[in-house]
């Protein structure tokens, strides 16, 4: 018997609804427009389309953008004063800072430049703080990992006392990810590039996610009957019969994998159009909290 497959395209589409239904009731009750600020530093392709991406789903859902973009030599300074103004002000409901930024500027400084209210990625170093701390929530938790954990909720999976193996330890998906399985009482295991007999110990997976951004690393035999498989990874590989040259395949060989697994995200349409949604949630969120709205 094959496994369920995750419909992420469908899930983060109804979300999505969700999201423009209570924008449009925030401007009509309170005349509030919830604003997204994107912060863009350097050229890189990939973070120009995840912007891009991410912009116009705001404007389908009537979330506000403005986008920002400073050049590759941007000083530190520069970068942190201009993410400064943009908490400063009052339309800005939401900033995000693409990462990764240029090898010469400092992470840490220009996330703890974002108002800890408008941190709708959940980077910033005090809210990743509270993720990792007992009893403590951030204001918000970053979107891949908060997707990954709405989408085990829309399929009804029971998190609490299964064992999750992340396999990852990302500050962007590994790490938050494990914290959030930590949260809702999963008892975890993290491997990374240095950890030994991963078939044996993905085995152990009620709950696996993969995001070690290799191409289908994880074979069918190394998954556990039953198991829910979650992959993150993207990665590209060769096809000259698409019209791109390549297409997209995840961190799990996907049509060995879902022979056994009970539940499987396909790559693309899993986790990836999650993370807009769940950026989408927080920035709304950020906005009624502006106005204490509940
Ligand atoms: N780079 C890769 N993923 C993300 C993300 O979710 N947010 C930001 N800001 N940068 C990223």
């Amino acid at each position: 018997m094959g496994a369920q497959i995750i419909d992420g395209t469908a899930i983060a589409q109804a979300i999505q609804e969700e999201v423009a239904q209570e924008v449009s009731r925030l401007k009509r009750d309170r005349g509030l427009a919830p604003g997204l600020a994107t912060v863009l530093v350097g050229d890189n392709p990939a973070s120009q389309t995840y912007v891009r991406m991410k912009q116009r789903r705001c404007g389908e859902v009537g979330i506000h953008s403005v986008g920002v973009e400073l050049p590759g030599d941007a000083s530190q300074q520069q970068v942190e004063s201009r993410v400064r103004e943009l908490s400063a002000d009052p339309s800005i409901h939401g900033i995000l800072v693409q990462l990764p930024l240029p090898g010469h500027l400092d992470e840490e400084g220009i996330l703890s430049a974002i108002d800890l209210h408008k941190d709708v990625d959940g980077f910033h170093p005090i809210n990743i703080g509270r993720l990792a701390m007992k009893g403590r929530d951030p204001l918000f938790a970053p979107a891949t990992p908060s997707g990954i954990i709405e989408l085990l909720d829309r399929i009804g999976a029971e998190i609490s006392g299964k064992e999750a193996v992340v396999l990852g330890r990302s500050n962007i998906v590994g790490l938050p990810v494990s914290m959030l399985l930590l949260k809702r009482n999963a008892t975890l295991t993290i491997c990374h590039s240095r950890s030994r007999d991963l078939p044996l110990v993905v085995k152990r997976a009620d709950i696996l996610v993969a995001a070690v951004g290799r191409t289908e690393m994880v074979k069918g035999d190394w998954i556990k009957p039953g198991a829910i498989v979650i992959d993150v990874g993207i990665n590209q590989v060769e096809d000259p019969t698409r019209k791109r040259g390549y297409r997209l395949v995840g961190d799990v060989a996907y049509d060995e994998a879902k022979e056994v697994a009970g539940w499987i995200t396909p790559v693309p349409g899993g986790v990836g159009p999650m993370t807009i949604a769940m950026l989408l949630q927080n920035t709304l969120t950020a906005a009624r909290r502006s106005v204490e709205v509940s």
